[in-house]
């Protein structure tokens, strides 16, 4: 819990940053798609955050947004333990769009109706505007056709309009957009932010721009000049470390620190035993010699994999490495702070992203938690250090869109995205050293061909997952049992989503034949051919 507190209190200093370029707070009720909120906000160079629905009306008032959304849910307003926002978050004077849950909450919040719809409305639907002379047109709608298609996912619907209230666009079922124009309240069922809604862009722009009369200020190099500012404020005069995996995401958190705090930041990039074939001494070399990065390089390996020893579950393995990282980070922060001219050393810099956020936290209400990521949720309760996580509201094409705007070198910007917990995730059962070489073999040969097929680029991520399964198999005139190698490689946007690619035929035959040939104990190669969801990217 007082982790949650502390997430909440860090995603509002985060939304404070950018609210006060006239940017848009999105209140979060747990909508699976209240991430792409945002980021359809950010793609129109206007700042934005999430915010749990919880956030106090002071909070959020502090923050002087230009308009506020409320999100989409799981929940029906009706049920006892339905997430609520502040209802004085509608007489803010302050623009509203509600989407969804959001546009079911503010109804009932205001004396309207909403029931259980007859038929749950899941998919595309056919949304008419109603811009009736009598009526008169509606600014949300400026621009737009007169008859849509839209994406929906609801359950309930608004059966009766609070006073004040008039409807401005209907699908067969039900009542699908609503206004107040004199209190600027706005409210829609279906989902603009989701690309199957035709001119959903539209729609919100109108929102943006006419209604909030927001400001276009958001761009890289507002966010690198608001988020050094802010990180200063907020680190004072401690010193502080950086895990650095040499990544995109920690290589431009520790860049964008180091803008912030110059030689105050040291990082430390630890070796857990479990990165891919020779990525340490490779990566070590790159930071400090073409980034001139700080760093500290920590051969910590043998510890990792005592602490390993004997586990098989996913999660425990996740929770051990988050915690021996910590102890590392511990370690040699005491003996930088021994050191006669170094400072107190109170923050701990990570390049957590927004999705890693939203799979490893459960406000109430909001998306589930799928699995603990190392660098959110798998950190123990108690740190010796507070977190400082500048990257925590985007995703990973906006992060290679800072780091580009940084001047970081195109091979970190397009390298494949690699687990905070590395290899462990990818090495089913319990870890071992040969094991371990087993699969930074395996892995590398997909890496290599799949560079030399010239898609690596093009993926967002190709990899080897070493299976725990033996099968029979012959070589030369004997009988093996050797172990088993799926070969993973997808693509997606955000990793919130993914696809598995369809590799070329000859691509996947010299992956298998190359692995069987040269990785001593593989005998089998398979295909993993499962899409996110319901698979995730990683197999555990
Ligand atoms: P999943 O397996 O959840 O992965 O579909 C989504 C994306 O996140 C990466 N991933 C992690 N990144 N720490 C990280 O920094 C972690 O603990 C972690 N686990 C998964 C994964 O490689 C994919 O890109």
């Amino acid at each position: 819990m007082e982790n949650a507190a502390k997430q909440a209190e860090e995603q509002a200093q985060g939304g404070r940053m950018k609210a006060e370029l006239g940017g848009v707070v999105v209140l979060d009720f747990g909508g699976q798609y209240t991430q792409l909120i945002a980021r359809r906000i950010r793609e129109q160079q206007v700042f934005s955050a999430v915010l749990p629905c919880t956030t106090s009306i002071e909070e959020i008032r502090k923050l002087e947004p230009a308009g506020i959304i409320l999100s989409g849910g799981p929940s029906s307003v009706y049920d006892p333990e339905a997430p609520k926002c502040d209802p004085q978050v509608l007489a803010l004077s302050i623009p509203v769009l509600g989407i969804c849950y959001g546009m079911q909450w503010i109804t009932r919040t205001l004396g309207g109706t909403v029931e259980k719809a007859e038929r749950r409305e899941y998919g595309r639907a056919q949304l008419r505007i109603d811009d009736s002379k009598a009526n008169g047109a509606s600014d949300l709608f400026t621009g737009v056709a007169a008859s849509l298609r839209v994406w929906n996912s609801h359950g309930d619907h608004v059966r009766t309009l609070p006073e004040g209230f008039r409807t401005i666009g209907r699908t067969e079922n039900a009542i699908a957009a609503v206004e107040n124009s004199a209190r600027k309240i706005y409210a829609v069922e279906f989902h603009p932010e989701v690309k199957h809604t035709e001119q959903g862009t539209e729609l919100l722009r109108n929102f943006l721009f006419r209604v909030c009369k927001a400001k276009p200020k958001w761009s890289g190099a507002a966010f690198i000049e608001q988020s050094t500012a802010a990180i200063r404020e907020k680190v004072g005069n401690k010193w502080a470390i950086c895990g650095l995996s040499g990544g995109v995401d920690s290589t431009v958190a520790a860049v964008l620190v180091h803008r912030a705090m110059g030689t105050r930041l040291t990082n430390i990039f630890v070796n857990t035993g479990m990165l891919r074939k020779n990525e340490f001494e490779q990566t070590l070399e790159m930071l400090r010699d073409r980034l001139k990065l700080h760093v500290i390089g920590v051969d910590a390996s043998e510890r990792f994999l005592a602490r390993l020893k004997g586990v098989t579950d996913p999660e425990e393995k996740r929770k051990r490495i988050g915690r021996e990282f910590i102890a590392v980070f511990a370690e040699e922060a005491q003996k930088l702070q021994a050191g006669k001219a170094h400072g107190e050393i109170g923050y701990l810099v990570q390049g957590t992203l927004y999705p890693d956020v939203i799979e490893s936290v459960s406000v109430k209400g909001p998306s589930a938690t799928i699995k603990t990521h190392h660098n959110v949720g798998g950190l123990p309760e108690k740190m010796p250090f507070a977190l400082v996580e500048p990257l925590r509201d985007l995703f990973k094409d906006e992060v290679r869109r800072i780091g580009k705007e940084l001047g970081l070198p195109e091979e970190i910007l397009v390298k494949h995205p690699f687990p905070g917990p590395g290899l462990a995730v990818r090495l089913l059962g319990e870890i071992t050293s040969p094991h371990l070489v087993t699969l930074q073999e395996a892995d590398a040969i997909v890496v290599e061909e799949i560079r030399r097929a010239g898609l690596y680029d093009k993926v967002w991520q190709a990899f080897a997952v070493l299976l725990p399964v033996r099968s029979v198999g012959v070589m030369g005139d004997g009988r093996t049992y050797g172990l088993t190698v799926a070969v993973r490689v997808v693509e997606s946007d955000d990793a919130m989503t993914a696809d598995w690619v369809r590799l070329p035929g000859e691509v996947l035959e010299r992956i298998s034949t190359r692995i069987v040939n040269e990785v001593i104990g593989v005998t089998r190669i398979v295909y993993d051919i499962s899409s996110k969801p319901p698979s995730t990217i990683e197999w555990e």
